[in-house]
């Protein structure tokens, strides 16, 4: 088998970028190991970024996130009993969209689909070869069967545990870790909606999150120990922490039968090398945020554009010149959603080790964010739009890449 760029994972990076490359009439094939039912159950992020949501729209996938997404105009960030509102459209005249990463995936792969772009679904990927030569080549069993696909590039979209990132020289991996002692426990509950905007509390007894996926089921998250495990957290121990955090006079947690739990650990991490010879990482492949600053599906769309552009440039002029800038442009956003995520973070969850110097710090902090207009615009800029943004040099390629 050959194509011109070889995808691994139908995440949010590998489907966005085989999708622009199709609107630029580049050939690939995308190889994922999971069903397609698979990929477009599972639960996981929720917020969009303004140049996200525009992104999609731009590229003609906006229809479903436009009708069934829910536009919100900011978010509430709650402690010491007291609500306030960060009004970003009010403060910088910018919006976010919480619609599911699972339905920006079925969007995606309808779009394909559509397109009779090539998925391989339930293709595991083994190796990756010759990716220091001009035709890299991935190898991948399809029910027990070993096959080859013949490349010009790859593109690593395997998240944190795919086999992209280990086929790097050893040597020249330059990976930077920090793991936090935190875990979030997730729940959907069949539940009415409990606010008109998603609520971050801090609480002495730890965050949580209100969020939301549709008027009927919600999502809300509680920091846990985390190496907790989800039969320490039985449905009735959930509803009473939800309760004792996020609780007001007269406002209540809206409760339901939960329809699904899981724990996550976090941490943050870049591997700063995202290519080697015609071999480029994006997505989780490359980079972990922890959940707090909403950014991990929105870092994986901001690669994807950064890397059909270059791409798209090489293919019109044989010039390689944008992909071999792929990685240091795309590592000036990451990093500011690295330090976006960890202020948050930071900013919400107790932790008990803390000095109490450091508590009182973070409680000014809390403060600042919440009564000042700077404090709160700084909120507003880094929340709604810092994952997908180009460079002033590559704008004029953007509009090339999504005619
Ligand atoms: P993935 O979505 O992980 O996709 C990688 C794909 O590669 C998978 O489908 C996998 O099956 C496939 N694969 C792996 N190995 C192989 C192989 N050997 N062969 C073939 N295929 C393979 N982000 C946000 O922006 N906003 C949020 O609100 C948000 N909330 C989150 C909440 C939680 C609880 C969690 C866990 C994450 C959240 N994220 C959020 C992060 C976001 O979900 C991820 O950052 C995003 O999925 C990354 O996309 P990706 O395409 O890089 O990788
Ligand atoms: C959701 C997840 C997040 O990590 C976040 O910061 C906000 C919302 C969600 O799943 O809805």
């Amino acid at each position: 088998m050959e194509t011109k760029v070889g995808i691994i994972g139908a995440g949010p990076a590998g489907l966005l970028l085989s999708h622009l490359l199709h609107l630029n009439g580049i050939d690939s094939i995308l190889l994922e190991k999971k069903s397609r039912e698979e990929v477009e159950e599972t639960v996981r992020a929720g917020v969009l970024e303004q140049g996200a949501i525009n992104l999609l729209n731009e590229t003609g996938l906006g229809s479903r996130m436009m009708k069934y997404g829910h536009l919100h105009h900011g978010i509430e960030i709650q402690y010491n009993n007291q609500r306030f509102l960060l009004n970003f459209e009010e403060l910088i005249g910018k919006k976010i969209m919480v619609y599911p990463q699972h339905e920006v995936l079925k969007d995606l792969i309808a779009a394909r689909m559509k397109a009779n772009g090539k998925i391989i679904f339930q293709a595991n990927v083994t190796s990756l070869k010759d990716i220091d030569s001009s035709k890299p080549k991935i190898e991948f069993e399809v029910d027990g069967e070993k096959q080859e696909l013949i490349c010009d590039f790859i593109a690593g979209c395997d998240g944190y545990h795919g086999p992209s990132r280990k086929a790097l020289p050893k040597e020249l991996l330059r990976e930077i870790e920090h793991v936090y002692p935190f875990g979030w426990l997730g729940i959907l509950a069949e539940a009415p909606i409990s606010n008109e905007v998603l609520i971050y509390t801090y609480h002495e007894r730890g965050f949580a999150l209100i969020s939301t996926r549709s008027p009927e089921i919600q999502r809300y998250y509680l920091q846990v120990n985390p190496n907790d495990q989800l039969s320490q957290w039985p449905d009735e121990r959930i509803w009473s922490e939800l309760h004792a955090r996020v609780d007001l006079n007269g406002w209540t947690v809206q409760e339901g039968p939960i329809i699904q739990k899981d724990i996550v650990k976090m941490r943050s991490f870049v591997c700063e090398t995202m290519q080697y010879g015609r071999l480029f990482l994006a997505g989780d492949a490359a980079h972990i945020v922890p959940p707090t600053g909403a950014k991990g599906m929105n870092l994986a769309m901001g690669d994807a554009q950064v890397l059909a552009i270059g791409l798209q440039h090489y293919y019109t002029t044989g010039n390689e010149q944008i992909l071999n800038k792929y990685e240091k442009i795309r590592l000036e956003s990451i990093w500011r959603a690295q330090r976006f995520s960890r202020l948050m973070t930071d900013l919400l969850h107790h932790n008990n080790k803390k000095t109490s110097f450091e508590q009182k710090i973070q409680f000014a902090e809390l403060n600042y964010v919440t009564t000042t207009v700077t404090g709160a615009t700084t909120i507003a800029e880094n929340y709604t739009d810092i994952s997908v943004n180009l460079p002033a040099e590559l704008q004029k390629n953007l509009t090339a890449i999504k005619s």
